[in-house]
């Protein structure tokens, strides 16, 4: 279906306009601090049905439910004492805590894929927090990208793969994270790394004081975090990773300054960071991948990125782009 895609400003007019249009079953794209959320009303089964049409996506997978605070997600998930210390900590933020779902609190089974657990989250962006106060209800929002493809990291990103799907997007700007939420399961207080993100590894470590739980099921066709398919994230292009050389007719996709044999020839190249700041490297990331397909580059090699901090998620978004599609 195709309709008119209103431009708002995260002023108060163009949130009340976008609260509105969640309240009344409408799509919105919205800032958060990691990536452009597309987001419908989670206790509207039409509105997630909507979603996933609009995205393209073929499968049901669970979805996040945004939340302002962490008393309101209390009302559709319950926090053991390890969940409760982790959203304490960490929100607002680029956390999602996967928690036992609270019966009959109204949320779709859509938006839970039928799931006894869901996922909840509370976004850092003034913007987020306003507006998901004025909806009022929980407000469901994958990444605002076309199913498979690299996350939006600005409005621009949201309209050149949604422009007619969606009702509205509210431009706040370039995100800050650059990279989604990191994902945990906490049940029965076991606390289970379900995908690397903003919030990194040793941060969360040092608050449970000890380590994460890696996600036990390795079958990739079979995750336990059923949206962490092995392609995703994915340019039109072909990404090399981790190369030591690069080769004719490749872009060269770099960190901190890393310029390896072949250089020169790259048909392109763009260093996510010249300092060596995972940070900077990963606000970067999404948009550089979009970069390098606008340019109609057909083939991208990457230099490694260190694994920790940022680092892991960036790693993680770079295996599945590379992923045979
Ligand atoms: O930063 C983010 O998290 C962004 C912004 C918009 O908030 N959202 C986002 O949503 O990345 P999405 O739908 O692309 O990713 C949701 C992730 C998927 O990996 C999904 O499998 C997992 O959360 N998930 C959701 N509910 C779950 C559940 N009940 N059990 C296990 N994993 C779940
Ligand atoms: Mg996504």
């Amino acid at each position: 279906m195709t309709r008119r895609t209103l431009r708002l400003d995260a002023s108060a007019d163009g949130l009340a306009t976008a609260a509105q249009l969640l309240r009344d079953g409408g799509l919105v794209a919205f800032p958060t601090e990691t990536v452009y959320g597309l987001g419908g009303d989670a206790t509207n089964g039409r509105a997630v049905a909507g979603i996933y049409a609009a995205k393209g996506r073929p499968s049901f997978n669970p979805l996040i439910s945004h939340v302002p605070d962490l008393a309101a997600a209390r009302a559709f998930g319950a926090f053991d004492a390890v969940a409760l210390r982790l959203a304490e900590r960490f929100w607002p933020g680029p956390l999602t805590l996967v928690v036992p779902a609270v019966a009959g609190s109204g949320v779709s089974d859509l938006a839970v894929a039928g799931l006894p657990t869901i996922a909840l989250r509370v976004p850092a962006t003034s913007a987020a927090r306003e507006l998901l106060r004025q909806v009022g209800r929980p407000v469901t929002a994958p990444s605002a990208n076309a199913s498979g493809h690299v996350s939006p990291t600005t409005a621009a990103h949201v309209l050149a793969d949604l422009d007619g799907r969606i009702d509205a997007v509210v431009d706040g700007g370039p995100t800050q994270v650059g990279v989604e939420s990191t994902v945990v399961a906490v049940v029965d207080g076991v606390a289970t790394l379900l995908r690397p993100g903003g919030v990194t590894r040793s941060t969360l470590e040092a608050v449970l004081g000890g380590k994460l739980v890696e996600n036990a099921d390795a079958d990739p066709a079979r995750p336990a975090s059923p949206g962490m398919l092995a392609s995703h994230y994915a340019p039109n292009a072909q990404v090399r990773l981790n190369v030591d050389e690069v080769r004719v007719g490749e872009a060269l996709l770099t960190f901190g300054g890393a310029r390896p044999p072949g250089s020169e020839h790259a048909v392109m190249t763009l260093d996510l960071s010249e300092s060596g700041d995972l940070a900077e490297a990963a606000a970067g990331l999404f948009g550089a991948l979009r970069r390098l397909d606008a340019a109609g580059v057909t083939a991208i090699a990457t230099t490694p990125v260190p694994d920790r901090d940022l680092g892991e998620a960036i790693n993680d978004r770079l295996r599945r782009a590379a992923a045979p599609k």
